[in-house]
């Protein structure tokens, strides 16, 4: 059986690209998604045909505390271990300071935070010895972000909460890191306006947004080394030094 790794968000944008960077070196996946059925199917069915894996997808919003045993039960009913979780999914709520409601702020944190930490908690059984976790923070949560103080202030709890999970995982010998994405070309990004997109480039020392598949490879390197633990690593094409 090979080894499993279970993404979220893994069926668009990076967690796509991650999962096709795993499926290439012959991991079997389990991969979550919000709600588009007919686009994870198709993904699936193409990563099944090239790769010859095992691929499993499963709708769970990372907003719902009811995912957390949507994705517990389906790896006990599956009798699946894993090496690895990379968490992928994010959210984010684009509204001014004045106009935050209370509600979105806990959704945009319920997502983006609580749900790495509790499901975690709840898959230590399920992760094998060597294993190891990796979270997707972001450069705004590193530099403040301009639009989403939820967004910013939430990447920035992730960067901290590896860090300090380090030691709560240490003696179940799992790693955990993160990476810290700048601007990557996902339909995240594509939806931005040319002049915001041009502005973003301006500030990149690369002059351009990263490519998915790119990031992906770092990923997979964080996957497989061995000795990477507590890491925050950014890849960001140089923003911020042109
Ligand atoms: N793109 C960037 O420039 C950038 C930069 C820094 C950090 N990041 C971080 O990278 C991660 C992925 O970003 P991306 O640009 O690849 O995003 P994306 O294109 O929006 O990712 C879409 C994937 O995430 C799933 N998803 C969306 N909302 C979800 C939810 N509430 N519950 C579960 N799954 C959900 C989608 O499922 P459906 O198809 O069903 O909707 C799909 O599988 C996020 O954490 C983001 O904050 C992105």
């Amino acid at each position: 059986m090979n080894k499993c790794i279970l993404i979220t968000g893994g069926t668009k944008g990076i967690g796509k690209s991650v999962a096709i960077e795993m499926a290439k070196s012959g991991y079997d996946l389990v991969l979550t998604y919000a709600s588009d059925n007919l686009s994870a199917a198709k993904f699936k069915q193409e990563l099944k045909d090239d790769y010859n894996i095992s691929v499993h997808i499963l709708s769970a919003d990372i907003s719902a505390k009811e995912s957390i045993d949507v994705i517990h039960s389906f790896l006990i009913a599956k009798q699946i271990k894993l090496t690895s979780i990379i968490f992928n999914a994010g959210i984010t709520s684009r509204v001014s300071f004045e106009e935050i409601e209370i509600e979105d702020w806990e959704r945009v944190f319920f997502a983006n935070v609580h749900f790495p930490v509790f499901l975690t908690q709840r898959l230590l059984p399920q992760i094998e010895i060597g294993g190891n976790i990796v979270f997707t923070g972001s450069l705004m949560g590193v530099y403040p972000h301009s639009v989403s103080l939820a967004y910013g202030v939430t990447k920035s709890a992730v960067h901290s909460l590896v860090q300090n999970m380090v030691k709560f995982l240490a003696p179940y010998k799992i790693r955990v890191n993160a990476i810290a994405p700048g601007f990557v070309d996902t339909e995240w990004q594509k939806t931005k306006p040319a002049e915001i997109r041009k502005r973003i480039e301006d500030k990149i020392a690369l002059e351009r947004f990263c490519e998915p598949d790119e990031l992906a490879q770092i990923y997979k390197l964080i996957v497989e080394n061995n000795y990477l633990n507590g890491e925050i690593i950014t890849v960001s094409g140089g923003y911020s030094y042109k």
